[in-house]
């Protein structure tokens, strides 16, 4: 199929790209590398010795989204870009509101004015909030709990109206729990700008040298240790998920919304002890109030992805952190 890809230079993009072009799609990507560098994209084509579009362009320029659309003419949009940073979107709402949601709503113009009825689109967890119960399944009620959050909210909802105005548009929504980790090749992963808002490249960064302790942000939690509990999900099992869900456009109509979790909680502790052993240094950590906003635990129910898009996360805790220090050893400064 061929395949747009807004954000494919970042973290989740890049590794989908691998899972993509092993499966012989055509890929063309658009990124303004607001948050990646485009020697990602050197390295996936060098990974999978495949070569595909590449476009330096923010997706709220209209007029040459539509000229990449001409040309390229689509089947699917698979959408990542956008800004995904919780305490930022608090600090500067309008801003998470104007390059999410005005970013998405000019993907689908440009879909539309070439007749490209087919998106996926990453959204998150967050969508659902303080939890009625666990694990959360899609029907959930929806109740997001920042700026960030709440984009992610509108964009399924203006999607989902998108969909109603031909019956042959068909989106799928995929709510991601926590990914980590890195492709095993050592090549890709995360590399946050600054200083790491989230656990698992902290850890790396503890380990590498490059930070000294981790806090862990509150032990007095009503979970099995008193540490926070998520379901982390290898970024390469993720990855997978995308190239199943566009095999499934064949067998839907309308939208479909699909959690991507493995269905296991664990435990801030659990996981600083899994890189501790894959990584085989010490992780100095401190323990630290809780952060504002967090929620004590929360997992998936990916039964759905698993019985309709024939997916199951496969990869451990072990393997993440595994694949995680080996990015982050083989690639202390990240791209940089
Ligand atoms: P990322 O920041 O690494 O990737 C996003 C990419 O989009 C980057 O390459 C960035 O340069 C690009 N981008 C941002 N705004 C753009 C614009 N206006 N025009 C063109 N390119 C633009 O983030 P990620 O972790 O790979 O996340 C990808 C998507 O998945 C995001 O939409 C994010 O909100 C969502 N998501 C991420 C997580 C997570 O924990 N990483 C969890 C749930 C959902
Ligand atoms: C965070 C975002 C969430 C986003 C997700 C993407 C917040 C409040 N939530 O979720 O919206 O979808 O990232 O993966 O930012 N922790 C520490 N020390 C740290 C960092 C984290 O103890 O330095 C703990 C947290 O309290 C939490 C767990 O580790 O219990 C995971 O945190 P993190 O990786 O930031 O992910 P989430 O909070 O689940």
């Amino acid at each position: 199929m061929r395949i747009l890809v807004t954000g494919g230079a970042g973290y989740i993009g890049s590794h989908t790209l691998i899972s993509l072009l092993s499966k012989e799609h055509e890929i063309c990507v658009v990124d303004n590398y607001v948050n990646s560098s485009p020697i990602a994209l050197d390295r996936v084509r060098r990974l999978t010795n495949h070569d595909f579009e590449q476009h330096d362009l923010d997706i709220g320029n209209g007029p040459e989204l539509s000229n990449v659309f001409t040309k390229f003419q689509p089947e699917a949009v698979i959408h990542f870009a956008g800004l995904k940073a919780v305490g930022e979107s608090e600090r500067d709402p309008l801003l998470y509101y104007h390059e999410n949601i005005s970013g998405a709503i000019s993907l689908l113009k440009a879909m539309d004015a070439c007749n490209c009825r087919q998106i996926v689109f990453s959204s998150s967890a967050t969508v659902y909030g303080e939890p009625c119960y666990l694990p959360y399944d899609e029907k959930h009620p929806l109740a997001p709990i920042n700026p960030y959050g709440r984009t992610k909210y509108f964009i399924e909802e203006i999607i989902k109206d998108w969909t109603k105005t031909d019956n042959n548009k068909k989106a799928i929504l995929l709510r991601y729990f926590n990914p980590v980790g890195a492709d095993n090749s050592g090549e890709i992963g995360e590399d946050p700008d600054g200083i790491p808002n989230n656990l698992l490249p902290f850890i790396a960064q503890v380990a590498v040298g490059r930070l000294e302790h981790l806090n862990i942000f509150g032990d007095d939690y009503d979970t099995r240790d008193g540490t926070g509990i998520r379901d982390y999900i290898h970024v390469s099992d993720l990855a997978d998920g995308h190239a199943a869900a566009v095999n499934y456009f064949t067998k839907m109509s309308g939208v479909e919304i699909f959690n991507l979790g493995t269905g296991n909680g664990i435990s801030v502790f659990e996981v600083v002890e899994a890189f501790k052993q894959a990584s085989g240094k010490d992780i100095p950590f401190h323990i630290a109030p809780r952060r504002n906003g967090d929620l004590p635990a929360y997992w998936a129910e990916s039964k759905k992805a698993n019985n309709l898009l024939g997916w199951s996360a496969n990869y451990t805790i072990d393997d993440i952190c595994r694949d995680s220090w080996h990015w982050q050893s083989k690639n202390q400064e990240g791209y940089k």
